[in-house]
């Protein structure tokens, strides 16, 4: 199959909501072209910390006037006056997803779901909402308990989703049925996995339950990445609601 049997995915396409484009580059104007070639197929644009130190909040706001939904992933982690203040002035710049680690506790979760909101109150737009990273992706051990006591402070502090592996998925909706669950590590079989340790294919994600699948470096790095985004999106389509 390729890209151009695919073509790009249609208007309301079902894949579309449930794909986030993990833009990890050190240029706005590189990330935003990629985007762009991408829209067909993603909803959603994550600004990660690379593509936030070159370009910080100016990234959200371009990327959201581009259409997409931006999904900022700067994991906070630290006091919880620091992460609340931090989250006020990010609550503000227009974001629909901000992630922050659960290691840092229940207190620095609350001040950060808080900070969102008042940053957004200020500027009269809609609170971003708060994911908690359970354990990285790229971690090899996650010990079920740690995923459960993580997923619980994620759900008591007021976070709206967790990001978690595939395989977590069983154990983080157990301990939090009501959250959003966000998958990154995925990959299609037999694809190198670069640092990622606990990775599953696209599709398994999805049926155990991933409501937003982060992808990076599947697609982007691909030789052909409107081919790789369009044979993901056919992969998933049939599996998701
Ligand atoms: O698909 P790929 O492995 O390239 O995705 C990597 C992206 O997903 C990076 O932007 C990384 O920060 C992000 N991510 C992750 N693991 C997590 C949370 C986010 O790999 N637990």
């Amino acid at each position: 199959m390729t890209g151009a049997d695919l073509g790009a995915a249609p208007v309301g396409d079902r894949a579309r909501s449930h794909l986030a484009l993990a833009l990890d580059l050190d240029d706005l104007g590189d990330a935003r072209s990629l985007a762009r070639r991408l829209a067909p197929w993603f909803a959603v644009a994550k600004v990660g910390l690379e593509l936030f130190a070159a370009a910080g909040t100016e990234a959200v706001r371009a990327l959201a006037e581009d259409g997409f939904e931006v999904f900022l992933d700067l994991k906070l982690h630290d006091i919880p006056e620091t992460v609340g203040r931090a989250a006020r002035v990010l609550g503000r710049c227009g974001a629909r997803y901000v992630t922050f680690h659960t290691s840092g506790g229940e207190a620095m979760l609350a001040a950060g779901v808080a900070g969102l909101a008042a940053g957004a109150a200020e500027v009269g737009r809609a609170a971003p909402a708060a994911l908690g990273v359970t354990v990285l992706t790229s971690t090899r051990d996650a010990p079920a308990q740690l995923l459960a006591e993580r997923a619980a402070l994620a759900r008591a502090s007021g976070c709206a989703g967790i990001v978690c592996a595939a395989a977590d998925l069983p154990v983080v909706r157990a301990a939090a049925p009501a959250l959003l669950r966000v998958v990154p590590g995925t990959r299609p079989r037999g694809a190198p996995v670069h640092d990622q340790a606990r990775v599953a294919t696209p599709e398994e994600a999805v049926a155990a339950g991933a409501d937003l699948l982060v992808v990076g470096r599947s697609v982007t790095r691909a030789d052909d990445p409107e081919r790789a985004a369009a044979c993901l999106a056919a992969t998933i389509r049939d599996h998701v609601t």
